[in-house]
């Protein structure tokens, strides 16, 4: 077991020679010996409590900032191999799913656990297609931000606001509830990224067509002008699909931990699903698609690459769409996006760009700095090449990110609601201060 991996029961094969499955410690402030049971390749971090020095010591912590070693939960959902660069959805690998799957199927796989019969697809795809529409209100208050408001910022704003509109959805345990909360999520996300981006050119919105499937339906409500009908080219509808099924879940990123972390307090899940549409807003999260494409146009020619690369190196700047937390190899994620590129481009027409990304991939990849560091391209680094394609501004793409990573987050939210283990969410902190000291009266300061 490395630390590139996340921790899978079956392949723990850390057992100790003589079949105990314990860790034994001696505290050598105190001399004392203790074990602690490995379950899962793991210990648990309360089990440390227990090493005191003295009978009102609180006891040991574990101190992990930024979760690097800390399983937070167990998950049945996303499995990653960051060594051997693997990705599987409820066991199923990431690249048949691309093949011969579509982005609802995998949704109800990610949120049930199996592939769905036919007539649960059917049932499942119906209910998301009739909940694509929103509240006339919603649209009120979309055209209230500013022309220039970044569509994450009015995605994180819809999404929360829509607790407001399904006041039951706080009942969480309610299986109901929870389902009509799934599918109105995962219907109306489309429906809210889309009327942002009209918001933005100010262009009417666009009522969704529900005759189309739900990338179809997604390019209708973006770009149709004073067609009657919108007729999405089907090679971008199933580009579309396949890069909403690469983002559908990839278990305890930033967003993910966010949306187990903040509905680990029983909020309704919209609320929830907000606090992962925040995280996923930032730069080094889904934001990154959005920071290579304003990178390549920074760059500008294959020319300037070296120059960049040094910037890189001397640690002026990042390279974005590269490294992850997790993979230590190439992200399969962006070796299928790659594939798809050219599909995209036959009906879009070459998007100039592509050329420096291909030559500073090949660049950083022999490159000490990045093969020593083990970085690679990870899902960014090409997505933003097709949706610039597809004539959208750099601030649509994370929003492209979050439409489908909303299956992932209700997956996970309703696999913690459902975990007896899972409490609120309350880490532990070393406190750095001083004290305790007296106020000190202002004329005194
Ligand atoms: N460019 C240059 N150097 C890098 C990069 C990069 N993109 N990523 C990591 N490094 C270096 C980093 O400076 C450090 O070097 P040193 O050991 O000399 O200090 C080393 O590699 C390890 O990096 P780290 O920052 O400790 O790694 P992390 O696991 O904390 O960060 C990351 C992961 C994804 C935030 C980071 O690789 C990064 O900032 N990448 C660029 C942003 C990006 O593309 N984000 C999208 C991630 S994939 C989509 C998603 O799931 O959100």
């Amino acid at each position: 077991m490395t630390t590139e991996q996340t921790i899978k029961p079956e392949q723990s094969d850390g057992a100790a020679p003589n079949g105990r499955d314990v860790l034994s410690v001696t505290d050598e402030r105190t001399g004392r010996q203790y074990e602690l049971p490995i379950e899962d390749g793991a210990i648990r971090a309360a089990h440390l409590r227990q090493i005191k020095v003295s009978d009102d010591d609180f006891g040991l912590m574990s101190y992990d900032p930024a979760f690097l070693n800390t399983a937070s939960c167990r998950s049945a959902i996303t499995w990653i191999d960051g060594d051997k660069g693997e990705l599987w959805h409820r066991g199923i690998p990431i690249d048949q799913l691309c093949e011969h799957s579509n982005y609802l199927e995998v949704a109800y796989l990610l949120i049930f656990g199996e592939l769905p019969k036919k007539e649960q697809l059917d049932a499942w795809v119906h209910d998301i297609t009739i909940h694509t529409f929103v509240h006339e209100n919603i649209k009120k208050f979309v055209e209230g931000f500013r022309y220039d408001a970044h569509p994450m910022g009015m995605l994180l704003a819809t999404v929360g606001a829509l607790s407001t509109f399904y006041p039951d959805a706080k009942k969480i345990k309610d299986q109901g509830e929870r389902y009509m909360a799934t599918i109105r999520m995962i219907a109306k996300m489309p429906t809210l990224a889309a009327f942002a981006y009209r918001h933005n050119l100010g262009l009417p919105y666009v009522y969704p067509d529900n005759d189309l499937h739900y990338p179809g339906n997604f390019l209708s409500m973006m770009f149709k002008m004073t067609e009657l009908k919108y007729e999405p080219d089907p090679r971008l509808a199933k580009a579309l699909d396949v890069l909403w099924i690469l983002h559908a879940d990839h278990e305890q990123n930033c967003s993910t931990s966010a949306v187990r972390s903040v509905g680990s307090s029983d909020v309704d899940p919209y609320s929830a699903v907000a606090a992962g549409v925040a995280a996923l807003y930032g730069p080094l999260h889904g934001g990154a698609n959005e920071a290579v494409l304003k990178m390549l146009d920074r760059i500008e020619t294959t020319d300037n690459i070296p120059g960049f690369l040094e910037g890189v190196k001397e640690g002026n700047e990042r390279l974005m769409g590269f490294g992850h937390r997790v993979y230590k190899n190439y992200d399969p994620r962006a070796r299928i996006i790659k594939k798809h590129v050219d599909a995209v481009f036959e009906v879009t027409g070459r998007n100039p760009k592509l050329d420096i990304a291909v030559e500073l991939e090949k660049r950083a990849l022999e490159d000490d700095y990045f093969v020593k560091r083990k970085l690679y391209p990870n899902v960014d680094f090409y997505s933003g090449l097709i949706y610039e394609a597809l004539q959208l501004p750099p601030e649509m793409f994370t929003v492209m990110f979050a439409i489908p990573r909303t299956s992932g987050w209700m997956a996970q939210w309703q696999e913690m609601v459902d975990d007896p283990e899972q409490k609120i969410a309350r880490p532990r902190q070393i406190y750095t201060g001083g004290g305790p000291r007296d106020y000190v009266p202002m004329d005194k300061r």
